[in-house]
């Protein structure tokens, strides 16, 4: 049964896979790289990021040596960006203390930073042939679909079950190209959404397809709960001057280590009448003349994957220039949220045009 499972799925990959920058590669740069990448990002999406990065970071040694806040940059519009300040840890561990070279197994990789079970077993699997199966969000719909299981993906022994069953799977030899299989039937054919179930090649063998509970697996437990939160951010600048006060996000929370304008975040809606804006505006400009407004009549809504932002724009324009602030044509270069580059954008286009 397991045999006959794994030719199926063999001839429908060779059939099917995409052609990618890191596929046939064993560089355990490379398909670290590549799946630190893809992790909540679609292949895509991630394709240009990794690019990019190879492009400027040839070797390990070379994003090693690059600045964090470099690597931000490049990283931005991708999100999650803790995995980009763990890509850099990494990335300076092993060329420190390894001598640029990447752990040889699942037992050292996972000590990591930013490694875990999913990427130590594709990159132990990939590169070294190593007998460990992945086990992502794909592998968990392909698996609970075809064998009926309906064990809450978001379960404490999910992730146990599905690793077990994964690893009963796992062929002999090849065991890299089953493991990207796998993932790629489930993000080609096992699709979350509207599956092409009359043209799959495991049509009559596949639990849920038999049961019309296609649309019913994988079972989550609870619905992902969405926190608002109200952001209210200070352009603050001169009438003339050309320069505007950013701070770095130092806190535990999203965007940790980007670049901002200042913030103020609020546990509703402010207006305009409130006295709030008023008086950080005061406390950033000790006290000395301004005026104030609201740039966005309506909130800009940014929405992550746990979290929707409602954001303000208040433009604070100072008598005099700022001269801690940085000059506008050097926002750019620095790593700033897509909801900061957005803005920036759109400003640009209308205040400065
Ligand atoms: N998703 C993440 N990594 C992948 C891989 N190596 N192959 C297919 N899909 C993937």
């Amino acid at each position: 049964m397991k045999k006959k499972f794994r030719q199926i799925l063999t001839r429908w990959y060779s059939g099917h896979k995409r052609t990618l920058p890191w596929r046939g590669v064993r560089d355990p740069y490379r398909i670290w790289l590549s799946e630190i990448i893809l992790q909540q990002t679609q292949i895509a999406q991630g394709m240009p990021y990794y690019k990019t990065f190879i492009e400027s970071f040839p070797k390990v040694e070379d994003l090693a040596k690059a600045s964090e806040d470099e690597v931000l940059k490049l990283w931005q519009g991708l999100g999650y960006y803790s995995r980009a300040r763990n890509l850099h840890k990494t990335a300076q561990i092993v060329t420190d203390q390894l001598n640029g070279r990447f752990p040889g197994s699942y037992k050292e990789l996972i000590k990591l930073p930013g490694i875990g079970d999913y990427t130590a077993s594709a990159i132990a699997s990939i590169c070294y042939d190593e007998a460990s199966a992945v086990v992502d969000g794909n592998v968990y719909r392909f698996f609970s679909r075809y064998f009926g299981i309906d064990t809450p993906i978001d379960s404490g022994t999910a992730k146990s079950e599905f690793k077990n069953l994964a690893q009963e799977l796992l062929p002999e030899r090849d065991i890299g190209d089953h493991n990207q299989a796998v993932m790629e039937f489930g993000s080609q054919q096992c699709r979350p959404k509207n599956p092409d179930c009359q043209r799959c090649v495991y049509s009559s063998s596949c639990y849920a397809l038999q049961h019309e509970m296609v649309d019913r697996l994988p079972v989550k437990k609870k619905k992902t709960k969405i926190r608002k939160r109200f952001f209210n951010y200070l352009i603050i600048k001169s009438k003339e001057g050309q320069k505007i006060l950013m701070q770095k996000r130092q806190k535990q929370d999203i965007w940790k280590n980007l670049y901002e304008f200042p913030l103020v975040e609020t546990t509703c809606s402010v207006t305009a009448d409130d006295a709030i804006i008023e008086e950080v505006g005061n406390q950033l400009l000790n006290n000395s003349e301004f005026e104030s407004w609201l740039y966005n009549d309506k909130d800009v809504v940014h929405k992550l994957s746990h979290q929707h932002i409602y954001a303000k724009f208040w433009i604070i324009e100072a008598e005099k220039e700022i001269e801690t602030g940085i000059p506008i044509s050097k926002v750019n270069s620095l790593a700033v949220p897509v909801l900061i580059q957005d803005f920036m954008e759109h400003y640009r286009l209308t205040e400065q045009a």
